[in-house]
């Protein structure tokens, strides 16, 4: 599914990105251009990688 319209960014690649040390809104913006635009994508962007790095973690 895609998060970010503007950048075509999928919850995969954020989940991805989590998984190789991704672990804030700033290293998504660095790694995937995520909310780099219009920044609508932000908020499910940041629930996404919340998600993950519990995943992660747990
Ligand atoms: S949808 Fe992500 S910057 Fe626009």
């Amino acid at each position: 599914m895609y998060i970010c319209i503007c950048r075509g960014v999928t919850d995969t690649a954020i989940r991805k990105a989590v998984c190789d040390g991704a672990d804030r809104m700033k290293d998504l913006r660095a790694c995937l251009g995520v909310s780099e635009q219009c920044g609508l994508c932000a908020a499910h962007a940041k629930e996404v990688l919340e998600q993950e790095l519990l995943r992660k973690h747990r």
